[in-house]
């Protein structure tokens, strides 16, 4: 099995990392536009071959897409980070540009690629890649979700003094400091309700928390976080690589569900061989649902500036 990362920054880099010491597959190809930076992360990351005990491959190329060709599966990372102090929205009229181009010379050499949306603002690329790729929409997955979900995780593990991997919490709605809606009233660990544990106040602390968490870390960096969405995308790969079925969220494109029609947004889907295979439904309480739909209207917007059709 092949696949490929586009763009060999931070993240991009750190995802072919994280899939290949999970041996997914046998060849990761890592493309980017600047001369010897793939070649070098990808030599880099090959050096470490001899000392984590896996197979796979990674290539580094500067832009030359045919050698992505082929790919089952298609990771787009390309386009500028957010920098402190910036919102991912900010992004929006470079990163189109640049996702678009990187869509249409994937296709001319992976015509039926399953496509990872990482590049931000995630909604709005995750819609325009939708749009103009014309591919099935389970095939088009914005990742943010996942990354979110971790991050909810990480600070409910903080104050219930627990292994984040024993709760089930999930994140919905957009992938922006004011889009996300960390569903803690739905969280558990281990199947006992996290709001039975927590006060109120530490409950909204928690949500706080997690959605400013990507703007925490830029203002710390300087530029966007790399390891957990490189960890993401490394568990969204082998969901859709082993077929595992996971139930995680991701931004997919919805006709109906959850109210909303036309729109690629964050919900919780199964994950198979196939892409996204199935939205579940989540009874939201009205509170919620009244948030999804600020969200769904605030990517709108987004989706709007772009005049996509
Ligand atoms: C983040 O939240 C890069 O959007 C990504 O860190």
């Amino acid at each position: 099995m092949k696949m490929s990362i586009i763009g060999a920054g931070a993240v991009g880099a750190t995802s072919a990392d994280n899939i290949a010491r999970r041996d997914l597959v046998q060849e990761l190809i890592l493309l980017d536009i600047k001369e010897g930076v793939a070649e070098g992360k990808a030599q880099d990351i090959m050096q470490t071959k001899g000392l984590l005990n896996y197979d796979t491959t990674v290539i580094g190329v500067t832009n030359d897409y045919k050698a992505t060709a082929d790919s089952e599966i298609v990771v787009i990372t390309s386009g500028l980070p957010r920098k402190p102090g910036m919102t991912r929205e900010e992004l929006i009229g470079t990163n189109a540009g640049i996702v678009q181009s990187v869509v249409e010379n994937v296709l001319t050499h992976s015509p039926n690629t399953i496509i990872v949306i990482v590049s931000n603002p995630m909604d709005t690329m995750t819609y325009l890649t939708l749009k103009k790729s014309g591919l099935p929409k389970n095939k088009i997955i914005g990742m943010g979700g996942i990354l979110d979900s971790a991050r909810f995780k990480y600070q409910i593990s903080k104050h219930l003094h627990c292994a984040p991997t024993d709760l089930n919490a999930i994140v919905v709605g957009g992938h922006g400091d004011t889009t996300m809606i960390p569903l803690i009233k739905h969280a558990t660990w281990n199947s006992i309700p996290v709001r039975d544990l927590l006060s109120e106040d530490i409950q909204n602390t928690i949500i706080q928390d997690t959605m400013v968490g990507g703007a925490t870390l830029t203002k710390l960096l300087g530029t966007s976080a790399w390891y957990g969405p490189g960890a993401s995308v490394a568990h969204l790969s082998e969901a859709i690589i082993n077929d595992e079925k996971r139930l995680v969220s991701c931004c997919v494109y919805l006709e109906g569900e959850y109210n909303q029609n036309n729109i690629c947004l964050g919900v919780p889907v199964v994950i198979g061989k196939s892409g996204w295979e199935s939205i579940q439904n989540i009874k939201l309480s009205p509170e919620e649902q009244a948030s999804f739909e600020k969200s769904a209207q605030n990517v709108r917007v987004m989706n709007d500036v772009l005049k996509i059709s």
